[in-house]
């Protein structure tokens, strides 16, 4: 059964205090990987309100592609060391940029993202996917989002 996602009103780390436990219980009684990703972009869009959400697949060491997401339709395919995306998968490590224009390389799919965070998901010590999240205004994103992203991250791992 499809559940509801509520969110308090309150700051982004209240907001994210009221998802997070929701997320957990909506995939914890379902075993399939892209189903999970689908409902976890789904209920981040809605809670957060994030102009663009979603996942990118290391389809193999160098190439990610796209997964589940929501939002304006957006690039297929990154290698890595490309964009911010593969930067991440690079780097193997969350980046937090506050304006897409000032990073070297940045893909624009969107010429509305203006700033955004990507995280890395591990599986075995490897990344695994990425979760790419924009915004159409700069500066959206901070070391508040990157705590609370990177417990989602850690969760997500957990269940690949
Ligand atoms: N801006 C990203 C590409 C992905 S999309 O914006 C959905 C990047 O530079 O990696």
């Amino acid at each position: 059964m499809a559940e509801q996602i509520s969110v308090i009103e309150g700051n982004k780390a209240q907001k994210y205090q009221s998802l997070l436990p929701q997320i957990e219980a909506l995939v914890s009684t379902e075993q399939d990987v892209i189903a999970n990703l689908a409902n976890i972009s789904a209920a981040l869009k809605e809670g957060m309100g994030y102009f663009w959400v979603g996942f990118y697949h290391a389809e193999t060491p160098d190439m990610l592609v796209l997964g589940p997401f929501q939002g304006p339709v957006a690039c297929t395919r990154i290698p890595k060391g490309k964009g911010v995306c593969g930067a991440v998968f690079e780097q193997r490590k969350t980046l937090v940029v506050p304006n897409v224009d000032e990073f070297p390389g940045h893909i624009a799919c969107s010429s509305a993202s203006k700033s955004e965070i990507v995280l890395p998901i591990f599986k075995r010590g490897k990344v695994a996917w990425v979760l790419d999240i924009d915004s159409d205004q700069l500066n959206d994103f901070d070391e508040v989002d990157q705590h609370w992203l990177e417990k989602l991250t850690s969760m997500i791992g957990l269940m690949l």
